[in-house]
């Protein structure tokens, strides 16, 4: 069985910080999604993956690798444009061959549990598995509709008036039989190449296609609060490890990690929290949910239930910061120049709350 990622897509949702660089490399917990993805499909046993990319190839080739770190062979497909996940999986058939396959969305973050699944799933005899989840705004997914033996009745894509509330949770497993599914749909109106279209068909052409339903939590991390929460949701499974130095001065409280080579001085970090590689905490205050990633300097300052990327300042923050997303390089200080006054480089669609 192989693995299939899909990491193409443009990732607008994200914006600015997915305007130059790959939504599936944002991490959570510190750890990028796709990575999680990689974990996640390595741990059920599979270790040939192909990544389909797109105009970020190049960074996520970089971050990714040959797989070697996570003792799995991975190899690219590109994608001329993200022109749906059926198309993806249309132009990957090469690499596929007459393997069966699980395919994972890139940019999505599921609660663990699902390895037996897809280990299952390899030696069966069924054409397709998909995974459900119960959600409360099922319009916003593709959603399945079952029978009473629950068996799959039909699959449609963004529903105005939903038949259920289970939501196609971006997993999806096939054999060969997706290649003629896919070269039999036509676009959808908004010009991709549906997933959701490509099952329906083999739904009704008698293929034995079969539902989970997951009961654990799953993210699909396209917008900004999606990244929060599901960055709580690990940093609440998350272990408890200090590795790196707390001084004499410093509180931590509940579940922290701390990695090799931080500083957390005169300071208190209330978890469950993640301070990355090389990054300096000093006389502040880092709330439950936060993770700050590696190489970054936090000082004076109260965070809150905030994600912070790599390589940023952050000093003498007047009020707490929460519910924050703050990109790479940022620098955030207090100018002490008068006339006081907010001053701010932001890239396009930026978004702050100021008092
Ligand atoms: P989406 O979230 O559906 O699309 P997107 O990445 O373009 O995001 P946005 O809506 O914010 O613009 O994509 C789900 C995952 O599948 C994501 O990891 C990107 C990937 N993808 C492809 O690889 N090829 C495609 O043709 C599409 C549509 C998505």
């Amino acid at each position: 069985m192989k693995g299939l990622i899909l990491s193409g897509g443009k990732g607008t949702r994200l914006y600015p910080l997915t305007y130059t660089s790959a939504k599936q490399l944002v991490p959570v917990a510190n750890k990028p999604v796709l990575f999680r993805v990689i974990e996640a499909i390595r741990d059920a046993g599979i270790t040939d993956i192909g990544i389909v990319v797109g105009d970020t190839a190049p960074e996520i080739q970089a971050a990714v690798g040959d797989g070697s770190r996570w003792g799995v062979c991975v190899q690219y497909i590109r994608q001329e444009a993200p022109l749906g996940l059926a198309h993806a999986v249309k132009i990957s058939r090469s690499y596929l061959g007459n393997d069966r396959f699980v395919m994972f969305l890139g940019d999505n973050v599921i609660q663990g549990g699902i390895s037996s699944l897809i280990r299952q799933f390899a030696t069966s005899d069924w054409h397709c598995q998909i995974v459900l989840k119960g959600v409360t705004e099922p319009q916003h997914y593709g959603v399945a509709e079952l029978d009473g033996d629950g068996r799959i009745l039909r699959l449609v894509e963004k529903p105005r008036e939903p038949r259920s509330n289970l939501a196609m949770v971006g997993i999806y497993m096939f054999d060969l039989h997706v290649f003629e599914a896919v070269d039999a749909i036509r676009p959808s109106w908004r010009g991709e190449l549906e997933i959701t279209d490509a099952i329906q068909y083999l739904v009704e052409r008698g293929y034995r296609v079969y539902p989970y339903i997951h009961r654990g939590w799953w993210i699909d991390t396209g917008k900004p609060g999606d990244m929060l929460a599901a960055n709580s949701l690990v940093l609440d499974e998350m272990e408890h490890c200090i590795e790196g130095l707390v001084d004499a001065d410093s509180r931590v409280e509940g579940k922290v990690s701390i990695a090799a080579g931080a500083q957390v001085i005169n300071s208190v970090i209330r978890g469950p929290a993640i301070i990355g590689e090389e990054t300096r905490i000093v006389n502040s205050y880092i709330g439950p949910f936060t993770s700050i990633y590696h190489h970054t300097t936090i000082e004076s300052s109260e965070i809150e239930h905030c994600i912070i990327l790599e390589n940023c300042r952050i000093v003498d923050l007047p009020a707490r910061r929460e519910d924050s997303l703050i990109g790479r390089n940022v620098v955030i200080v207090r100018s002490p120049i008068k006339p006081r006054a907010y001053k701010m480089t932001l890239g396009d669609n930026s978004r702050v709350g100021v008092l």
